[in-house]
């Protein structure tokens, strides 16, 4: 990692409904999940973020695992649905409390906040009223995210919107797979376009209401797609499956405007009003990129939208507890292209993580090679990426905590550190130490 900066910032990350629980402690309101959980079948296994890791409660112990981890920043979310029940008016102090604790007790112990306003809990209320597919969802967020930045602005400095918007309208509105669970194709354009709309008037609530110097962006999920073989039908998939994955968002946040040819293919234009457009494209401090996997996609025209197949098994290939295949030169790809075809003042990579059967042995350690190998092979994928030119300023693991992995419950574990969740007991995994090692090393190679 030789062409990483002196001042790469390390991390690790987490999000609010994953980890923790106390779902109705403190004023907080039900969120989607809360809702889409009691759904059966919903949610593997039957279960519910009611408890998740319990971090509400004991985060003094998380915080002290992240210090053991040596990290520079903690990127975790705030719970809209504690932090203004109703959705909108009122806030509820007890909730901003918990945050503001955090971030106080994060900066006493040298460890930079990065603040996510939206990782997927909608209050229920507001989805009562028409969640995401209905506009005053977006001004509802950027006025919570003013709140949020009023309380803790003058401390936090690095803030992140939304968290893949992707899922948000895709997968929650078009697959199903997430909440609210619609399966909806009009109404998940819509709540694309109002995530987009939100996250820009965010940005300057964020910017309006902080008074120390705010870092705004978005994060994404985003995959380089191959087709699945040298045909036209393939290529032209390929090209579809991008437009949905990548070009729908990164377009009209770098000033491009949707797609055309995906609004095409939709068959139904965004419901964008004067000045919409504008107000998505403002300009953010950086992009943060999640990336987990690469696509490979076949022509599928009787399938759903995008009309395009993933390939589940290829040949040669490795796949990690979640069936996706293990391509560290994706992550290379995705940045260098992402750098070359939009130009974002910087980028961080805001989640990288894989998930393992894990196995606690005798003496209770659990020796996750199969994760060590995953992070090393994706930090030397982020080097050459830097090597080409790209503006990488961080990198944070998904996940500090094993945690609630949404629709696959607890049974997929992404953390560094392994949460036996019948006693809540933490254990650093071997990657955990291997994480601190490399940071270490980074250090010590710029003295
Ligand atoms: O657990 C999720 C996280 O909430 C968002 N990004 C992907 C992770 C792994 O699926």
């Amino acid at each position: 990692m030789e062409h990483l900066p002196p001042d790469f910032v390390w991390g690790v990350a987490t999000a609010a409904y994953q980890i923790e629980g106390a779902v109705d402690t403190d004023g907080r309101s039900p969120s989607i999940w809360d809702t889409f959980g009691r759904i059966p079948g919903a949610i593997a296994n039957g279960d519910t973020g009611d408890v998740a890791c319990d971090h509400y409660h004991r985060w003094p112990e998380d915080l002290r695992l992240i210090r053991e981890l040596g990290v520079d920043a903690y990127r975790f979310s705030v719970a809209w649905p504690r932090v203004i029940p109703t959705g909108t008016g009122p806030v509820n102090p007890a909730g901003l409390a918990f945050y503001d604790r955090l971030v106080d007790e994060l900066l006493a112990a040298g460890i930079r906040p990065f603040v996510t306003l939206y990782h997927w809990d909608l209050p229920q209320v507001l989805q009562d009223k028409g969640g995401w597919p209905a506009r005053d969802t977006a001004q509802a967020f950027a006025d919570y995210a003013a709140v949020v930045a009023g309380a803790l602005g003058d401390r936090v400095t690095d803030w992140c919107t939304i968290n893949e918007p992707l899922c948000v309208a895709w997968i929650g509105h078009l697959e199903g797979r997430m909440a609210p669970g619609f399966t909806d194709l009009r109404q998940a354009v819509d709540a694309s376009h109002h995530v987009l709309l939100g996250h820009g008037l965010a940005t300057e609530a964020v910017r309006a209401s902080a008074s120390a110097p705010a870092s705004v962006g978005i994060v994404l999920n985003l995959s380089p797609v191959d087709p699945a073989t040298d045909s036209e039908a393939d290529a032209a998939a390929a090209a579809r499956a991008d437009g949905h994955t990548n070009r729908w968002w990164l377009d009209p946040l770098y000033g491009r405007g949707y797609p055309q040819d995906m609004v095409e293919l939709y068959g139904t234009e965004p419901p964008v009003l004067d000045g919409d457009l504008e107000t998505i494209a403002a300009p953010t401090d950086y992009l943060g990129v999640n990336y987990y996997f690469r696509g490979v996609v076949a022509d599928d025209p009787e399938g759903p939208v995008p009309h395009a197949r993933q390939l589940d098994v290829l040949p040669g290939a490795r796949y990690t507890a979640m069936d996706w295949e293990i391509y560290p030169a994706g992550l290379d790809r995705i940045l260098t292209r992402v750098w070359e075809d939009y130009r974002p003042p910087r980028l961080y990579v805001t989640e990288q993580g894989s998930a393992w059967p894990d196995v606690v042995d005798a003496d209770g350690g659990i020796e996750d090679k199969d994760r060590i190998d995953f992070l090393e092979q994706h930090l030397e994928a982020i080097d050459a990426a830097v090597a080409a030119g790209v503006p990488l300023a961080g990198y944070f693991v998904w996940s500090l905590l094993d945690n609630l992995e949404w629709a696959y419950g607890y049974e997929k574990r992404f953390g560094l550190v392994h949460v036996d969740y019948a006693t809540q007991k933490r254990t650093m995994k071997a990657s955990g130490r291997r994480y601190a090692e490399i940071l270490r090393d980074h250090r010590a190679e710029h003295e």
